[in-house]
Protein backbone atom coordinates (compact mmCIF):
# COMPACT_ATOMS: atom_id res chain seq x y z
CA UNK A 1 0.00 0.00 0.00
CA UNK A 2 1.64 3.28 -1.03
CA UNK A 3 1.67 6.33 0.86
CA UNK A 4 -0.73 9.11 -0.55
CA UNK A 5 0.73 12.32 -1.53
CA UNK A 6 -1.65 14.32 -0.67
CA UNK A 7 -1.52 18.07 -2.57
CA UNK A 8 -4.45 19.48 -1.64
CA UNK A 9 -3.56 19.44 2.04
CA UNK A 10 0.18 20.67 0.89
CA UNK A 11 -1.00 23.18 -0.97
CA UNK A 12 -3.27 24.35 1.55
CA UNK A 13 -0.67 24.52 3.72
CA UNK A 14 1.55 26.57 1.37
CA UNK A 15 -1.37 28.80 1.18
CA UNK A 16 -1.68 29.70 4.27
CA UNK A 17 1.92 30.22 4.73
CA UNK A 18 1.84 32.87 2.12
CA UNK A 19 -1.41 34.58 3.53
CA UNK A 20 0.53 35.58 6.19
CA UNK A 21 3.49 36.80 4.41
CA UNK A 22 0.92 38.54 2.13
CA UNK A 23 -0.36 40.28 5.12
CA UNK A 24 2.71 41.07 6.69
CA UNK A 25 4.29 42.59 3.26
CA UNK A 26 0.76 44.61 3.04
CA UNK A 27 1.38 46.24 6.44
CA UNK A 28 4.32 47.48 5.39
CA UNK A 29 2.45 48.90 2.10
CA UNK A 30 3.89 46.42 -0.58
CA UNK A 31 0.61 44.92 -2.22
CA UNK A 32 0.71 41.60 -4.64
CA UNK A 33 -1.24 41.72 -7.77
CA UNK A 34 -1.91 39.53 -10.31
CA UNK A 35 -3.40 40.42 -13.82
CA UNK A 36 -4.85 37.40 -15.51
CA UNK A 37 -5.77 37.25 -18.89
CA UNK A 38 -8.04 34.81 -20.66
CA UNK A 39 -8.64 35.09 -24.51
CA UNK A 40 -11.48 33.41 -25.53
CA UNK A 41 -14.02 30.97 -23.54
CA UNK A 42 -11.88 27.22 -23.42
CA UNK A 43 -14.32 25.79 -20.43
CA UNK A 44 -11.06 24.03 -19.07
CA UNK A 45 -8.82 27.21 -19.34
CA UNK A 46 -12.17 29.12 -17.69
CA UNK A 47 -12.13 26.65 -14.71
CA UNK A 48 -7.81 27.09 -14.38
CA UNK A 49 -8.46 30.97 -14.31
CA UNK A 50 -11.41 30.85 -11.87
CA UNK A 51 -9.32 28.91 -9.64
CA UNK A 52 -5.79 31.15 -9.97
CA UNK A 53 -8.96 34.16 -8.96
CA UNK A 54 -10.10 31.98 -6.30
CA UNK A 55 -6.76 31.63 -4.94
CA UNK A 56 -5.66 35.23 -4.91
CA UNK A 57 -8.44 36.06 -3.06
CA UNK A 58 -7.78 33.47 -0.38
CA UNK A 59 -4.45 34.17 -0.29
CA UNK A 60 -4.78 37.83 -0.25
CA UNK A 61 -3.68 38.96 -3.64
CA UNK A 62 -5.23 41.22 -5.72
CA UNK A 63 -6.57 40.41 -9.00
CA UNK A 64 -7.20 41.95 -12.05
CA UNK A 65 -8.82 40.15 -14.82
CA UNK A 66 -9.29 40.52 -18.61
CA UNK A 67 -11.19 38.20 -20.81
CA UNK A 68 -10.93 39.01 -24.19
CA UNK A 69 -12.91 37.68 -27.37
CA UNK A 70 -11.58 34.66 -29.03
CA UNK A 71 -11.46 36.74 -31.91
CA UNK A 72 -8.52 39.24 -30.21
CA UNK A 73 -5.09 39.91 -32.34
CA UNK A 74 -1.67 39.11 -31.23
CA UNK A 75 -2.02 42.88 -32.07
CA UNK A 76 -4.49 43.99 -29.90
CA UNK A 77 -3.02 41.58 -26.78
CA UNK A 78 0.32 42.16 -27.39
CA UNK A 79 -0.52 46.17 -26.36
CA UNK A 80 -2.71 44.94 -23.09
CA UNK A 81 0.49 43.24 -22.25
CA UNK A 82 3.09 46.12 -22.78
CA UNK A 83 0.23 48.26 -21.24
CA UNK A 84 0.37 46.10 -18.17
CA UNK A 85 4.12 45.55 -17.90
CA UNK A 86 4.05 49.84 -17.84
CA UNK A 87 1.75 49.88 -14.84
CA UNK A 88 3.18 50.34 -11.38
CA UNK A 89 0.09 48.55 -9.73
CA UNK A 90 1.03 45.60 -11.27
CA UNK A 91 3.19 43.06 -10.43
CA UNK A 92 2.43 39.53 -12.17
CA UNK A 93 0.96 38.83 -16.00
CA UNK A 94 -0.41 35.49 -16.96
CA UNK A 95 -1.97 35.05 -19.82
CA UNK A 96 -4.05 31.44 -19.93
CA UNK A 97 -2.72 28.88 -22.78
CA UNK A 98 -3.79 27.77 -24.99
CA UNK A 99 -4.01 31.15 -26.91
CA UNK A 100 -6.50 30.85 -30.53
CA UNK A 101 -4.36 30.00 -33.60
CA UNK A 102 -4.08 33.54 -35.01
CA UNK A 103 -1.86 34.25 -32.11
CA UNK A 104 1.97 33.42 -31.77
CA UNK A 105 2.25 32.10 -28.09
CA UNK A 106 5.71 32.27 -28.26
CA UNK A 107 5.62 36.11 -29.35
CA UNK A 108 3.23 36.98 -26.29
CA UNK A 109 5.46 35.14 -23.36
CA UNK A 110 8.17 36.87 -25.09
CA UNK A 111 6.50 40.39 -25.30
CA UNK A 112 5.58 39.64 -20.70
CA UNK A 113 8.38 41.71 -18.67
CA UNK A 114 10.68 38.90 -17.17
CA UNK A 115 10.08 41.14 -13.97
CA UNK A 116 6.67 40.08 -13.80
CA UNK A 117 6.76 36.69 -15.31
CA UNK A 118 4.94 34.69 -13.05
CA UNK A 119 4.47 31.59 -14.96
CA UNK A 120 8.17 31.34 -15.78
CA UNK A 121 7.32 31.05 -19.04
CA UNK A 122 9.95 33.84 -20.62
CA UNK A 123 13.13 32.72 -21.80
CA UNK A 124 14.71 34.62 -19.43
CA UNK A 125 13.08 32.99 -16.52
CA UNK A 126 13.70 29.72 -17.83
CA UNK A 127 17.41 30.85 -18.58
CA UNK A 128 17.98 31.93 -15.21
CA UNK A 129 16.48 28.22 -13.92
CA UNK A 130 19.34 26.56 -16.35
CA UNK A 131 21.92 28.14 -14.68
CA UNK A 132 20.71 28.12 -11.14
CA UNK A 133 20.31 32.12 -10.79
CA UNK A 134 16.84 33.59 -8.63
CA UNK A 135 13.99 33.91 -10.91
CA UNK A 136 10.23 32.57 -11.36
CA UNK A 137 10.32 28.84 -11.39
CA UNK A 138 7.36 27.57 -13.76
CA UNK A 139 4.44 26.54 -11.41
CA UNK A 140 3.91 22.77 -11.81
CA UNK A 141 7.47 20.97 -11.85
CA UNK A 142 8.51 24.01 -8.67
CA UNK A 143 5.00 22.38 -7.28
CA UNK A 144 6.02 19.01 -7.43
CA UNK A 145 9.09 19.59 -5.96
CA UNK A 146 7.81 21.29 -3.07
CA UNK A 147 5.50 18.12 -3.30
CA UNK A 148 7.92 15.87 -2.55
CA UNK A 149 10.51 17.62 -0.02
CA UNK A 150 7.11 18.21 2.40
CA UNK A 151 6.70 14.27 1.63
CA UNK A 152 9.76 13.56 3.19
CA UNK A 153 11.34 12.51 -0.41
CA UNK A 154 14.81 12.33 -0.13
CA UNK A 155 15.91 13.32 -3.83
CA UNK A 156 19.80 13.47 -3.51
CA UNK A 157 21.68 10.98 -5.60
CA UNK A 158 18.34 9.42 -6.32
CA UNK A 159 17.52 7.73 -9.71
CA UNK A 160 14.75 10.07 -11.43
CA UNK A 161 13.06 9.47 -14.35
CA UNK A 162 11.23 12.19 -16.03
CA UNK A 163 8.17 11.34 -18.83
CA UNK A 164 7.24 13.98 -20.83
CA UNK A 165 9.82 17.05 -22.41
CA UNK A 166 7.28 20.20 -22.74
CA UNK A 167 8.83 23.19 -21.91
CA UNK A 168 6.09 23.72 -19.18
CA UNK A 169 6.71 20.56 -17.72
CA UNK A 170 9.13 18.14 -18.26
CA UNK A 171 11.94 20.07 -19.31
CA UNK A 172 11.93 22.20 -16.39
CA UNK A 173 11.46 19.11 -14.24
CA UNK A 174 14.45 17.96 -15.25
CA UNK A 175 16.56 20.97 -14.41
CA UNK A 176 14.89 21.46 -10.79
CA UNK A 177 15.54 17.61 -9.74
CA UNK A 178 19.19 18.25 -11.39
CA UNK A 179 19.14 20.97 -9.13
CA UNK A 180 18.42 18.85 -5.87
CA UNK A 181 21.17 16.52 -6.86
CA UNK A 182 19.34 13.52 -8.31
CA UNK A 183 20.25 11.76 -11.30
CA UNK A 184 18.03 12.41 -13.94
CA UNK A 185 16.53 10.39 -17.05
CA UNK A 186 14.38 12.37 -19.84
CA UNK A 187 12.17 10.24 -21.25
CA UNK A 188 9.98 10.78 -24.20
CA UNK A 189 7.13 9.09 -26.96
CA UNK A 190 10.60 8.22 -28.73
CA UNK A 191 11.81 6.93 -25.82
CA UNK A 192 12.93 3.26 -26.98
CA UNK A 193 12.53 0.38 -23.26
CA UNK A 194 10.23 2.77 -21.98
CA UNK A 195 9.12 0.34 -19.82
CA UNK A 196 12.92 -1.12 -18.53
CA UNK A 197 13.88 3.00 -18.37
CA UNK A 198 10.67 3.50 -15.60
CA UNK A 199 11.81 0.80 -13.75
CA UNK A 200 15.10 1.72 -12.74
CA UNK A 201 12.90 5.21 -11.34
CA UNK A 202 13.24 5.91 -7.52
CA UNK A 203 11.63 9.12 -8.38
CA UNK A 204 9.13 8.55 -11.87
CA UNK A 205 7.27 12.10 -13.15
CA UNK A 206 4.88 11.16 -15.20
CA UNK A 207 4.22 14.10 -17.64
CA UNK A 208 2.75 12.29 -21.08
CA UNK A 209 -0.77 13.39 -21.87
CA UNK A 210 -2.05 10.18 -22.42
CA UNK A 211 -4.95 8.55 -19.69
CA UNK A 212 -3.63 5.41 -17.31
CA UNK A 213 -0.57 5.17 -19.63
CA UNK A 214 1.68 4.09 -16.77
CA UNK A 215 0.91 0.66 -15.40
CA UNK A 216 2.62 -1.33 -12.61
CA UNK A 217 5.08 -2.81 -15.11
CA UNK A 218 6.59 0.97 -15.69
CA UNK A 219 6.87 0.89 -11.49
CA UNK A 220 9.87 -0.58 -9.39
CA UNK A 221 8.38 -1.74 -5.92
CA UNK A 222 8.96 1.19 -3.31
CA UNK A 223 9.25 4.19 -5.88
CA UNK A 224 7.58 7.16 -5.32
CA UNK A 225 5.31 8.21 -8.70
CA UNK A 226 3.85 11.85 -9.28
CA UNK A 227 1.17 11.80 -12.49
CA UNK A 228 0.74 15.26 -14.10
CA UNK A 229 -2.07 13.56 -15.98
CA UNK A 230 -5.45 14.96 -16.10
CA UNK A 231 -8.55 13.32 -18.20
CA UNK A 232 -12.00 12.64 -18.06
CA UNK A 233 -12.52 8.72 -19.12
CA UNK A 234 -15.12 7.38 -20.95
CA UNK A 235 -16.89 7.07 -18.00
CA UNK A 236 -16.49 10.79 -17.52
CA UNK A 237 -14.45 10.28 -14.39
CA UNK A 238 -11.26 12.05 -13.85
CA UNK A 239 -8.19 10.19 -14.54
CA UNK A 240 -4.15 10.82 -15.13
CA UNK A 241 -1.15 9.35 -16.78
CA UNK A 242 -0.94 6.96 -14.14
CA UNK A 243 -3.34 4.21 -13.80
CA UNK A 244 -3.80 4.81 -9.85
CA UNK A 245 -5.40 1.34 -8.69
CA UNK A 246 -3.03 -0.74 -10.63
CA UNK A 247 0.06 0.96 -9.95
CA UNK A 248 -0.86 2.22 -6.21
CA UNK A 249 0.01 -1.44 -4.43
CA UNK A 250 3.59 -1.76 -5.74
CA UNK A 251 4.68 2.30 -4.93
CA UNK A 252 6.01 3.66 -2.29
CA UNK A 253 4.00 6.73 -2.44
CA UNK A 254 1.91 8.28 -5.48
CA UNK A 255 -0.06 11.52 -6.34
CA UNK A 256 -4.10 11.07 -7.17
CA UNK A 257 -5.85 13.05 -9.75
CA UNK A 258 -7.76 14.98 -8.77
CA UNK A 259 -5.48 15.90 -5.31
CA UNK A 260 -2.59 15.65 -6.10
CA UNK A 261 -0.66 17.67 -8.42
CA UNK A 262 -2.83 20.01 -9.70
CA UNK A 263 -3.62 22.19 -6.29
CA UNK A 264 0.55 22.57 -6.01
CA UNK A 265 0.63 24.25 -9.16
CA UNK A 266 -1.70 26.98 -8.33
CA UNK A 267 -0.33 27.74 -4.69
CA UNK A 268 3.08 28.29 -6.58
CA UNK A 269 1.65 30.69 -8.81
CA UNK A 270 0.51 32.39 -5.55
CA UNK A 271 3.94 32.13 -4.29
CA UNK A 272 5.61 33.70 -7.42
CA UNK A 273 3.53 36.42 -7.17
CA UNK A 274 4.63 37.18 -3.81
CA UNK A 275 7.99 36.85 -5.13
CA UNK A 276 7.56 39.67 -7.46
CA UNK A 277 7.01 41.80 -4.74
CA UNK A 278 9.63 40.13 -2.55
CA UNK A 279 12.36 40.87 -5.18
CA UNK A 280 11.28 43.85 -5.91
CA UNK A 281 11.98 45.67 -2.80
CA UNK A 282 14.83 44.28 -1.69
N1 LIG B 1 -2.44 26.44 -19.34
C1 LIG B 1 -2.29 25.25 -18.70
N2 LIG B 1 -1.43 25.38 -17.67
C2 LIG B 1 -1.03 26.68 -17.66
C3 LIG B 1 -0.17 27.43 -16.82
O1 LIG B 1 0.45 26.93 -15.88
N3 LIG B 1 -0.05 28.75 -17.13
C4 LIG B 1 -0.69 29.32 -18.17
N4 LIG B 1 -0.49 30.62 -18.39
N5 LIG B 1 -1.51 28.66 -18.96
C5 LIG B 1 -1.67 27.33 -18.70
Amino acid sequence: MAKIIDGKKISQEIKDELKKEAAALREQGKEASLAVIQVGSDPASSIYVNNKKKACAYVGIRSVSYELPSETTQEELLGIVRELNDREDIQGILVQLPLPAQIDEDAVIRAISPQKDVDGFHPESVGRMCIGEKGFLSCTPAGIIQLLKRSGVELEGKDCVVIGRSNIVGKPMALLLLRENATVTVAHSRTRNLKEICRRADVLVVAVGKPRLITREYVKEGAVVIDVGIHRDAENKMCGDVDFADVEPVAGAITPVPGGVGPMTIAMLMNNCLEAIRSKHE
